[in-house]
């Protein structure tokens, strides 16, 4: 079992590169099945969220070539199991963007249930309902989700509430679909935009994407391309919490400013000094920090990934404040983690109380999902003494090299313990 030592109290200082989005690259790299020729990928994070895609892609028959650290080939002319078995399926909730992209190429998929964080109920009606209406039939039996369709038809979609998952999902089986598709109260997340210029990029005629209504008119066939991952805003905006947590000096490169707007603003409003710049951020903390409230909504709302990361800076904060989370149903719990830190946070429901107590400190804790391990990380660095956070295959799920990219800026963080790979084979 492998763990991250931290001992707080550094600020962090220098800079940083940010990698590719974790959320567009486990869409763009299922997207690739529906392309006629070899695809290349850049700016592909080394995340294990993207090992167990390409497992599926290479269960699959697709050919996968690693051209550099994050640049990947892929050629999905060989794939010949349209299928994601659950051993594959249950890591992460990606793995369900192989029943949009199968439906639209060959007409049928099978996948198992996807997993990924436990983040509270996480259905998938609104993707069946997608499929249902571009005229598949959906059938969930024995913990598979099964789709199959003679011929696909374009059709309008409106979804009951913002779903990112199912808007991609549905643009992946209605980009070959014959006709026009409209999917109206769409999801306008940044990785839904890249997902929509990679197709794009294929030759699939997609508009809309980023607005409430996406539009996609059926081709035929989609070609190769070489594509680059946007950064990812989450990963940046956590160095920019960790860097305003630590007082101390970051410049965040490569990284979409606009894309980091609503973070920045609350970032503002707490006290810390940010500049922007054309693909790069400066953050400046270490001056009085004033509590705010947070409420966690789709694109362009506070993004509920950084709901963990804002609630801790929160605690360093003087006064109440109150972060709403308006995503998920069971996104607190970390917060049992942060009060043996120290901090004093209340949940009721879907809200929670942040009383400011102005330092943390250093405790064993465990990170219950990918950003409560990072809200976790954060606490660390700012706590007093040592902390040891366990379970951290939740964190490299989704941030790459963070201990060492943490290093470079003068965090005192190791990662300790035997690998769980080597674990499970020694049990
Ligand atoms: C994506 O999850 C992200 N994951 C999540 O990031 C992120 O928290 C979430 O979008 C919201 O931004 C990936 O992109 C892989 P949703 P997704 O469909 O697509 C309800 C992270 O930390 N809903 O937008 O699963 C659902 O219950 C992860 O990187 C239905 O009711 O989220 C939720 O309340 C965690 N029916 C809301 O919609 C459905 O069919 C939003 O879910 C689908 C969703």
């Amino acid at each position: 079992m492998e763990k991250y030592l931290i001992k707080g109290g550094n600020k962090l200082h220098g800079e940083v590169t940010i990698s590719g989005a974790k959320n567009a690259a486990v869409a763009i790299l299922p997207a690739v099945v529906l392309s006629d020729e070899p695809c290349i990928i850049e700016n592909v994070p080394n995340i294990s969220d993207i090992d167990f895609i390409i497992k599926i892609l290479l269960a699959m028959g697709a050919e996968v070539t690693m051209l550099n650290r994050s640049t990947l080939r892929i050629d999905p002319r060989r794939i010949h199991t349209p299928v994601v078995e659950y051993d594959l399926a249950k890591n992460l909730r990606a793995s369900y963007y192989f029943l949009g992209a199968l439906l639209g190429k060959i007409g049928s998929a099978r996948v198992s249930m996807p997993g990924g964080c436990d983040l509270g109920a996480r259905p998938v009606d609104q993707h069946l309902k997608g499929f249902n209406s571009l005229g598949a039939e959906c059938a969930v039996e024995h913990g598979m989700i099964r789709v199959s369709a003679e011929h696909l038809v374009g059709a309008h979609i409106y979804f009951d509430g913002v779903t990112v998952g199912a808007t991609i999902n549905v643009m992946l089986a209605a980009v070959k679909a014959d006709g026009l598709t409209v999917i109206e109260n769409a999801a306008k997340e940044p990785h839904v935009v890249d997902l929509a210029n990679f197709l794009n990029s294929m030759g699939a005629d997609i508009m809309g994407a980023g607005t409430d209504v996406i539009k996609i008119r059926g081709v035929k066939s989609l070609h190769g391309t070489q594509y680059s991952i946007i950064p990812d805003q989450i990963e940046a905006g956590t160095f920019m919490v960790a860097a305003a947590a630590t007082g101390g000096d970051l410049l965040i490169k490569n990284v979409i400013p606009k894309h980091l707007e609503s973070i920045t603003v609350k970032l503002q409003k707490i006290g810390v000094y940010i500049e922007e710049y054309d693909d790069s951020i400066r953050v400046v903390g270490g001056g009085h920090l004033e509590k705010t409230n947070v409420k966690t909504m789709p694109h362009p709302g506070f993004p509920t990934d950084m709901q963990p990361q804002i609630t801790t800076l929160l605690t360093l904060a003087e006064g109440t404040s109150i972060v709403t989370e308006g995503v998920w149903d069971n996104r607190f719990k970390y917060v049992n983690e942060l009060r043996r830190m120290g901090a004093d946070i209340s949940v009721d429901g879907k809200v929670a109380v942040v009383e400011g107590v102005g330092h943390l400190m250093g405790a064993p804790v465990k990170a219950t999902d990918l950003r409560a391990g990072a809200a976790l990380i954060i606490a660390g660095l700012c706590a007093s003494g040592t902390t040891e956070i366990e379970d951290i295959h939740h964190i490299e799920r989704g941030y790459e090299d963070i201990e060492k990219k943490l290093r470079s800026v003068g965090a005192d963080i190791r990662k300790v313990g035997i690998p769980d790979t080597m674990l499970a084979q020694a049990l």
